[in-house]
């Protein structure tokens, strides 16, 4: 699709929402780790487990979706590249068509022994939520010169190592356009601009169903959570207000 047509990307974590989005012709859902933070109730994506993705897996796959299901390895599941290809077939055996791992040259023999295995891998680099505690917050990438020169080598590094796309979150815009240029697989922006080759959010940001947290870059389209409480409320009201 690369040059083509941008790509729409968007998350699920159930068999309702999988089969929504393949409903209307989304290209690429994904099962993240983003699902610690909006279904599970977690800080942020590090408590996240391999049983936890692997449960939401199979709900999105039972959808039976024709786009293709991509789903995170969780943070420290791919430590080595004995342990990354482990946890990527284990992913594969849940249903999922690809598997996203966040970092580049320091993951790069984690990526080859995936890609070996002939599983299919997408990149993600940028801000990296895994790396949220160490790096003290959510900080667009890029903006430095050094920051810049290590996006370009960690894209061309997992292009290298067989990735078929990237991730680029929080990556400022301007990098993001070069780097999406520059590199032959498609680029799935979030929060990083116009001019990637395609575009992810997370549903649920998308569509207002968490209303405590909305990144800045999203507006989300729907006000869900709050149609949903006038919904329950009128509901309640009318049952407690018979005898
Ligand atoms: O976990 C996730 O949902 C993600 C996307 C936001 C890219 O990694």
């Amino acid at each position: 699709m690369k040059g083509r047509m941008k790509i729409p990307a968007l998350t699920a974590y159930d068999f309702p929402m999988a089969r929504l989005l393949d409903e209307v012709g989304i290209p690429l859902i994904l099962v993240g780790d983003s699902v610690g933070m909006v279904v599970l109730g977690y800080q942020d994506t590090t408590s996240v487990t391999m049983e936890e993705i692997e449960h939401h897996l199979r709900a999105a796959a039972r959808a039976k979706p024709r786009a293709l299901l991509a789903a995170d390895l969780p943070y420290r599941t791919y430590e080595t590249p004995a342990t990354a290809l482990r946890n990527a077939q284990r992913l594969i055996a849940a249903g999922a068509d690809a598997v996203k791992a966040e970092g580049g040259r320091k993951i790069i023999s984690q990526v080859k022994a995936i890609t070996s295995a002939g599983i299919p891998f997408i990149g993600h680099l940028g801000m990296l939520p895994q790396s949220v505690r160490e790096e003290g917050g959510y900080r667009v990438k890029g903006k430095v010169e050094s920051e810049r020169e290590a996006l370009f080598a960690d894209a061309e590094a997992l292009v290298e190592a067989g990735a078929f796309a990237i991730v680029l979150e929080l990556v400022n815009p301007p990098v993001a356009k070069e780097l999406s240029a520059r590199v032959s697989v498609p680029t799935i922006g979030i929060g990083s601009g116009p001019d990637c080759d395609g575009q992810i959010l997370v549903t649920s940001d998308l569509l207002g169903l968490f209303p405590w947290f909305t990144p800045k870059f999203v507006k989300p389209r729907l006000n869900a959570a709050e149609q949903m409480k006038t919904v329950i409320t009128e509901w309640k009201d009318a049952i407690s207000s018979t005898k």
